[in-house]
Parts: C-alpha cells; sequence; structure tokens
C-alpha cells in the first residue's frame, strides 16, 4: 500500500496541438511534466497546428484519432524517462478539447479489453475507428444539421433552453448527424461515440468510459437540468443513439480501476482509479479553483471566457455548461475560434515570429490604438460568425492596411479582448468594481498582453503560479475523485496559493475602452447585416 504522503495523481491534457502530462504529489504540487507535441513529433500524422483542413472544403476540420493514441504512447515513455513512479499514482483524471467525436468500430470494447501489454497501443488500436479522422472543435462544416436540432425541439432558444446552447456546428450533437447522414454505414459499424474526453478516458479504463455532465453539456444533447440525453434530438441526429453515447455522469466520478494493459505494461498499481475526464475548458475552471466573483479568460489555442453559475440561463450567444466541481452549479462559457493562432500569424507578419518584438510595437502605442480597430478571423469565427481581415480607421473608414505594424499589433489585441467583453456582458457578466479576471492558457505568459486586458475589462488581472490549468484541472479532479463524493473541493485544493496580481487597468481605461465596445457592436451588426 502506498502511504498518503506518498501517493501522486496524474492528470493529463489531449488539447488541439498537444498531449500533456503532470504528476502532483499529495499537496498538488507538481513532480513530473511531460508533452508531445503533434506537428513536430508526429510529422507522419501531417497536421498543422494539430488538425487536418480538407481541401476542397475549409470549414471541415479534423483530426487523426490515432494519432491521439500515439500521442499516449509516446507521453507514457516521455513518463518513464523522467522518472515517474507509476505505481504511486492513486488515480489519473483527463481533460481534452471539447467538442470533437471518437467513433468506435463494432468489436473495439472487446479489444480495448484484452489489450497485449508487450505492444503499443496505437499498433493494436490501429482499425478500432469506424470514422479516422475526428471532427474537431474547428470544424464548422454542419449548418444544416444546426438547423435540423434547432427545429426538432421549436427553435434555437428552446434548444439553449434545454441543453445550454443553440445549435453550434462544433456540437457534437450536429456533428454526429451529419456522420449518420453522410457515412451511414460508418455510422451503423460506430459500436460506440465517445467524446474526446471519454475516449481518452477509455484507453485508459481498458473499456469505454461514460460521457461526464460537463463535457456532455457541449453536445447540444443533453438536458442540462435532468443530466439526461434528450430523446427528441437523439432521434434526429441517428438510429440507437443512445446505446452509442452510454451513460453521462457526474465529472469528478470514479469509473474503475486502471485497465490492465498499464498495470502490466507500466506497473501502475492495480488500485490506481480512473476519474471521469471532463473537456478542457471545464477542467480549467477546476484547475483554476474558480468560483464567484471571478472571470476567467483562457487564451490558447482557442480563446475562452468563462464563470461559475449557481443557476442555469438562457443564452444565446454563448453557452451553459454543467460544473465540472458541483454537479448542481453550472458554467457559462463564451469560445472564440480565432486564438493563438491568429496572433501567430500577426507576430509572424509584423514582428518577425518574436513575442518580445511583438511586445515591444504593443506597448508602443496608446490604449485606444488612434481610433483604429481590426478584426481578424483566420478561420470561421464562432462570435460573431464572420471570417477575414476587417480594419478600421479613425474615420470608420475600412481600410486594406493599417498604417504601421504597431498599430496592426494593438488593433489585433484590443479587437479580441473586446470582442470578449461585448459578449460576456451580453450574457449577463457585470463589470463592477470587485471583478477580477484569473487568465490562463500558453498566451498567458505574455504580460504586454495581460495589460491591454486588463484595461479593456477595467478590472485587475491575476494568474495562478501555473497557467496550464486544464492539465492540473485533471490532476486536482483525480484527486477530488478519488476522495470520493463527501469531499469537498475547495477543501481539496486549500493547500495552493491564492493567484497573483499581474496587472492593473490605467486610470483612462474605462473612458476608452467603453466607447471602442460600442462601436465595435455597430461594426459588427453591420458586416453580419452584409453577410
Ligand atoms: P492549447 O489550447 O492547445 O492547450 P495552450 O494553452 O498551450 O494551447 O497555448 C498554446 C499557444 O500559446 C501557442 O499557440 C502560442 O501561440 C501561445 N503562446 C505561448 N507563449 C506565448 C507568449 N509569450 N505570448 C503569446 N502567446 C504565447
Ligand atoms: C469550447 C471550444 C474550444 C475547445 C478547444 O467550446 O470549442 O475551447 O474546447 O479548446
Amino acid at each position: 500500500m502506498v502511504s498518503e504522503a506518498e501517493r501522486t495523481f496524474l492528470g493529463l491534457d489531449l488539447s488541439t496541438q498537444q498531449l500533456k502530462a503532470a504528476v502532483v504529489d499529495n499537496n498538488l504540487q507538481i513532480i513530473h511534466e511531460a508533452l508531445v507535441m503533434f506537428d513536430s513529433e508526429l510529422p507522419e500524422f501531417r497536421t498543422h497546428g494539430g488538425v487536418l483542413m480538407e481541401k476542397t472544403n475549409p470549414n471541415c476540420i479534423t483530426a487523426p484519432t490515432i494519432m491521439w493514441v500515439k500521442a499516449l504512447d509516446m507521453l507514457m515513455d516521455k513518463l518513464i524517462v523522467a522518472g515517474v513512479d507509476f505505481s504511486k499514482i492513486a488515480a489519473i483524471s483527463g481533460s481534452a478539447q471539447q467538442h470533437g467525436s471518437v467513433y468506435w468500430q463494432r468489436g473495439s470494447e472487446k479489444l480495448l479489453t484484452s489489450l497485449d501489454p508487450g505492444q503499443f497501443l496505437h499498433h493494436q488500436l490501429a482499425s478500432s475507428f469506424s470514422i479516422s479522422n475526428s471532427p474537431v472543435w474547428m470544424d464548422s462544416s454542419t449548418t444544416k444539421q444546426c438547423q435540423q436540432l434547432e427545429d426538432a425541439v421549436g427553435g434555437a432558444d428552446k434548444l439553449a433552453e434545454i441543453t445550454g446552447s443553440r445549435a453550434y456546428e462544433r456540437f457534437t450533437g450536429s456533428q454526429i448527424a451529419k456522420v449518420s447522414q453522410t457515412r451511414p454505414e460508418a455510422y451503423k459499424n460506430s459500436e460506440r461515440i465517445s467524446l474526446i474526453s471519454s475516449f481518452l478516458c477509455s484507453l485508459l479504463l481498458g473499456k469505454i468510459a461514460p460521457i461526464d455532465i460537463s463535457d456532455g453539456s457541449g453536445m447540444n444533447l443533453m438536458d442540462i437540468r435532468t443530466k439526461k440525453w434528450n430523446s427528441s434530438l437523439l432521434e434526429v441526429v441517428g438510429p440507437n443513439l443512445d446505446e452509442k453515447l452510454g451513460d453521462v455522469v457526474p465529472s469528478n466520478t470514479d469509473v474503475g480501476p486502471i485497465s490492465s494493459y498499464f498495470v502490466e505494461r507500466y506497473s501502475f498499481n492495480p488500485n490506481c482509479r480512473i476519474i471521469a475526464c471532463t473537456g478542457d475548458n471545464p477542467a480549467s475552471l477546476v484547475g483554476m479553483r474558480l468560483n464567484e466573483g471571478w472571470l476567467a479568460v483562457s487564451l490558447g489555442t482557442s480563446d475562452t471566457v468563462f464563470l461559475w453559475l449557481t443557476e442555469p440561463k438562457v443564452v444565446l450567444n454563448g453557452h451553459i455548461l454543467c460544473n465540472p466541481v458541483d454537479p448542481e452549479a453550472y458554467m457559462a462559457m463564451l469560445c472564440f475560434k480565432n486564438g493563438s493562432l491568429t496572433r501567430e500569424r500577426i507576430r509572424d507578419a509584423c514582428a518577425e515570429s518574436n513575442w518580445d518584438i511583438f511586445n515591444q510595437l504593443l506597448d508602443s502605442t496608446p490604449r485606444g490604438n488612434f481610433g483604429n480597430m481590426g478584426l481578424y478571423y483566420d478561420v470561421q469565427e464562432i462570435l460573431p460568425f464572420l471570417s477575414g481581415d476587417y480594419r478600421f480607421n479613425k474615420a470608420g473608414d475600412r481600410v486594406t492596411k493599417f498604417t504601421s505594424l504597431e498599430v496592426e499589433v494593438r488593433a489585433l489585441i484590443e479587437g479580441q479582448f473586446i470582442a470578449k467583453r461585448a459578449y460576456a456582458e451580453d450574457i449577463g457578466f457585470t463589470l463592477g468594481g470587485k471583478t477580477k479576471i484569473l487568465a490562463t492558457g500558453g498566451a498567458s505568459a505574455n504580460k504586454a498582453i495581460l495589460q491591454v486586458l486588463a484595461d479593456v475589462f477595467n478590472a485587475p488581472v491575476y494568474l495562478q503560479e501555473e497557467a496550464k490549468s486544464a492539465m492540473l484541472g485533471a490532476a486536482y479532479q483525480a484527486k477530488h475523485g478519488f476522495l470520493g463524493e463527501k469531499s469537498d473541493y475547495f477543501q481539496v485544493t486549500s493547500c495552493l496559493p491564492p493567484p497573483r496580481l499581474i496587472c492593473e487597468p490605467y486610470g483612462d481605461a474605462a473612458d476608452i475602452y467603453g466607447p471602442m465596445v460600442a462601436r465595435y457592436r455597430k461594426i459588427v451588426a453591420s458586416l453580419l447585416n452584409k453577410c
């Protein structure tokens, strides 16, 4: 038996661009970390930013399912090299990019239960997926199926009331409906359909794992109040879908012991528990120890904004998800597709691909950017539903180019945060004197960017000691789930230090950005009208 002091917890994060892992000790301090980057370490799959874009239809965006399996094989080997003692890991949980779907070929559950510990997972599971490229959250090719889902329950408002969101192209319900309509044989041959989070959990568990309620609420199929599938919606999507999806469980559920494959291959303790895996945004909420009064801003491949809610409400531009910490509570979320990859594009074009130069340019321009404003969308944006670049000068005229590189850089960052503030206000978030922002994700390492965030929201910005909140959320959830239903999450994580204040808004921020938010709303309304 491993003593309480010696036991450790493993958190995994299968995100868009990489698979990460952290082992934490019983006080939730990181003792080992490892990472596999898809583009550079798995070049045979030819992904760009972790995904594949269909040449003839750029709205179709997928990722090879088996690439994720191979990444797990590689990550385990890296953890061995890092010196991890697998026998001390008491529980594992995981986080994954939301909404993507995995289609398990008939017979694959049987295979999962009888894997040969002498061989890699990716060799054994090579033919286990009836759809080899999983549709992911960046896909926006299912407008037709979205309409069908809204029609099935009497409109967008009704769908939002039941499932927490009106129909969104990337949500799993319309994605599965597209597979069932365009590839009926593959749909029929799928004995089970997982979210990416429950797929990761299934690999660890050695059988198909249940979907958790938080990630399940990103599908447009689950009733967020009863936490059950909505039968009218399942019917529209495809035959026998309830059997394919299986049960939903609260996010901190202990779903069983680790697969014997991991016990025999890596010497895990056979008593190591697997705690349900969830989506990266819910996992970030867990990792940030977010509670009421805070607004979280995650700056990763996608940018997201989220907050803790005690009661669900109906929102049309945004999402209400079940809460991963307290199954009786909820979280509100906004998602913007053009996050870090768009910042990288402008960095490459204006700042010699260097964040330091990018920051010098950003800092050399004044708040308000001389009246210039820009909206930049490399791929079809969700909020607002636009693509392409839009630049406006002080006079309000649309221009093709700004006068300097520094104006371009500031226009990008201000435009991204003004959008977040406008949509956060739309879902009822009021910027009061006490508002505090907690930032996370890859770009939260950048203080110049965080200063703009503080100014646009006119609120102080804080960081946790560790920025990788989704991965850490998974590790903390492993401990929370391991200690069982009666354990209080905030008590479990009380050993962690409070967030640190990083920047405060300048005195003139409210006067500058209030009018810019109003101007942004006008610009977007007119662009959407033209579309
Ligand atoms: P994911 O959403 O895939 O988990 P991360 O949250 O790890 O991604 O964020 C990855 C992104 O972080 C990269 O695409 C990169 O653009 C961004 N990033 C890393 N360092 C910086 C920096 N100093 N300034 C701005 N962005 C950064
Ligand atoms: C959230 C969303 C993205 C993905 C990838 O709705 O689509 O944030 O979870 O991070």
